[in-house]
């Protein structure tokens, strides 16, 4: 990673430079700490998480596009949030979505297969992944097919969220230039388009006298503890959004991640072939059976390792306190910075290379406590882990059994870093079939 204007470049340099794994800055008024030191962030996230609420960042900059859900809320609100949904991603609930989504993956994967055979050969495997887990979130939450130009709707929401929260953020002074230059407006269209979207589900939902058993329905039924009250259709907007932003591109991108690291280690690509071997194409797999796929698994965790899509997570301080040496002052913004904690030399051996025996059982006792959070820590952690867990698990089973794949060249792997990382120029692959 030697491009200067990123990101990750430019906080590796000061971490080495400084030989720390934290340092504050002052911007402005504003006070600034970044930490990749597991024991800081541990203390942040879950032995002292009530000091550290999500930042204005969140809760204010992005909440305006995402809405006010359980990833952009604090306190009270959030916790009551939390208690509402959760049960909806509970293992059993989880495993009850299933078939549903090993028949969306199916469908998708029979697809490509029908280009391949017909000589279409070339896949922006980003693309293939992003439509991917599109179809398996929106089935999870309204057992519907989403047609191609909702996806594009959701996926150029969301992309335009993200853009649009970024640019607030670093250079607060041009929100007057961008309503005027009109690109504003044009990212509050693609919202809107997706606010319309999902409140017709949800009306339409209102009046099914049988409705299936989905996360719609859970979130419709759910009821406030002790209460007979459930939730608005605005708060069911508000937590279906952030399930899309919250849910969808980190899937794609750790998938898209994980494809590329193994096309570029063969013998990673034989152990798993070997491993899928034994799983039906067609038939319904349980959730033991996918779970089962232990050196998928291993696979997928050291993708994370390498190219955790959550690559920081924010928190603001309330009081002044010390971790440890670290002096910890009220207001200040703390960036949690997984990419550098996942790479950190003090912690893992190599810690560039993809080995994913890191993740065996034999091995895994040896990884120190707190250095792995691809999913968080702590009472918000993700709280879709399971979820994505069986998703990516199911999706390179089946695409590993059914394809032969290699990157095309050349091709550099660089970094969009935004509130979520994904390469740069897409993910261009040549698939042919395995049999
Ligand atoms: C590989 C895939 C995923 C990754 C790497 C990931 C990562 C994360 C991380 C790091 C957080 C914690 C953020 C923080 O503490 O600041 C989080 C929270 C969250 N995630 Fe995920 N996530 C993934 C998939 C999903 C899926 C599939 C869903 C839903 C279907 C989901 C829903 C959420 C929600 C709602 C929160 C907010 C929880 C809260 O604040 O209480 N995530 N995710």
């Amino acid at each position: 990673m030697r491009h200067s204007k990123n990101p990750i470049y430019l906080i590796n340099k000061t971490l080495s430079t400084y030989e720390t794994s934290t340092y504050h800055l002052q911007v402005g008024k504003a006070r600034r700490m970044l930490t990749q030191d597991p024991e800081v962030i541990n203390h942040i996230l879950q032995k002292n998480h009530k000091n550290y609420l999500k930042s204005k960042i969140v809760t204010e900059t992005l909440s305006k596009y995402a809405g006010k859900g359980i990833l952009t809320t604090n306190g009270d609100y959030w916790l009551k949030q939390r208690r509402l949904i959760q049960p909806g991603f509970h293992k059993q609930k989880i495993e009850s979505l299933l078939s549903d989504m090993h028949a969306v993956i199916i469908t998708m994967m029979d697809d490509i297969e029908a280009q391949i055979t017909k000589g279409h050969h070339e896949f922006d495997i980003l693309d293939e992944m992003t439509k991917m887990t599109l179809r398996i979130v929106s089935k999870a939450l309204f057992s519907t097919d989403i047609t191609e130009e909702q996806i594009n709707i959701l996926k150029e929401g969301v992309q335009s969220l993200q853009d649009i929260t970024l640019k607030e953020v670093q250079n607060p002074f041009l929100s007057g230039w961008r309503k005027l230059s009109g690109e504003q407006k044009r990212s509050e269209a693609h919202l809107e388009r997706i606010y319309k979207m999902i409140s017709a589900y949800i009306n339409e939902r209102r009046s099914d006298p049988s409705p299936p058993s989905d996360l719609m329905t859970m979130l419709l039924d759910a009821r406030y503890e002790g209460t007979d009250i459930g939730m608005t259709n605005q708060q069911i907007l508000d937590e279906i959004l952030i399930i899309f932003v919250a849910g969808f591109e980190t899937t794609t991108n750790a998938l898209t991640f994980c494809l590329y690291l193994v096309s570029q280690h063969p013998h990673v690509l034989s152990a798993l072939q070997k491993e899928v071997a034994g799983i039906k194409l067609n038939s319904n797999p349980s959730m033991k059976d996918i779970m089962g796929l232990k050196y998928t698994g291993q696979v997928i965790s050291e993708s994370m390792r390498l190219y955790p899509p959550a690559w920081f997570m924010d928190r603001e301080a309330i009081e002044d306190e010390y971790i440890g040496e670290e002096k910890i002052s009220a207001g200040e913004i703390i960036a949690l910075y997984t990419y550098g904690l996942h790479r950190s030399a003090k912690y893992w051996k190599d810690p560039d290379s993809f080995n994913p025996d890191r993740f065996s059982e034999e091995n895994k006792s040896q990884i120190t406590a707190n250095t792995f959070i691809p999913f968080g820590k702590g009472p918000r952690l993700c709280i879709g882990s399971q979820f994505a867990q069986m998703e990516m698990n199911l999706v390179l089973a089946q695409f590993v059994k059914r394809f032969s794949f290699r990157l095309i060249e050349p091709y550099s792997l660089e970094l969009d870093t935004k509130i979520t990382i994904r390469p740069k120029h897409g993910m261009p692959m040549r698939l042919a079939l395995q049999y």
